[in-house]
């Protein structure tokens, strides 16, 4: 799947203004992503901190889970905006790979520009998927 450099670019403007409804006050290092599924339909998500910190929510999960719950399963891309173009942690790499290695990650700073475009596959190499457990799913 190729995406323009428009379609990239109006991705990584739709993260970094969801950016701005991060909940962060703890770390204030904000977080905003936007995922496409293959259907076409958009999801923002934003990170969600807490007094009790490990309950936080990372932006990446939050996106992620807003599209599975609305029934949508399979992701084309996932951008992800901070302010120094910061790259998912491991917890969120391996929930994106539960959907799909060959999701496209694309990584953006602060002032919108695109600072690594890459795919799950890479940024988790030797991943658990479901397949492991004898699901055939979507990897
Ligand atoms: N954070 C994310 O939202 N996504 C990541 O992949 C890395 C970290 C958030 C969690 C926390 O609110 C803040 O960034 C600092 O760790």
């Amino acid at each position: 799947m190729t995406l323009t450099k428009q379609e990239k670019q109006a991705l990584i403007d739709l993260a970094n203004t969801a950016r701005q409804r991060a909940y962060a006050p703890y770390s204030n290092y904000p977080v905003g992503a936007a995922l496409r599924t293959r259907t076409g339909r958009l999801y923002t998500g934003v990170n969600v901190e807490n007094a009790a910190y490990p309950q936080t929510m990372c932006a990446e999960r939050v996106a992620i889970f807003k599209a599975v719950s609305e029934g949508e399963m399979e992701f084309e891309v996932i951008t992800i905006v901070t302010d120094n173009g910061g790259s998912p942690c491991g917890g969120c790499r391996q929930v994106m790979a539960e959907f799909g290695l060959d999701t496209i990650v694309i990584l953006a700073d602060g002032s919108g520009k695109l600072t690594k475009e890459t795919t799950v596959r890479e940024l988790l190499p030797d991943s658990f998927t479901p397949d492991r457990l004898g699901k055939q799913v979507n990897n």
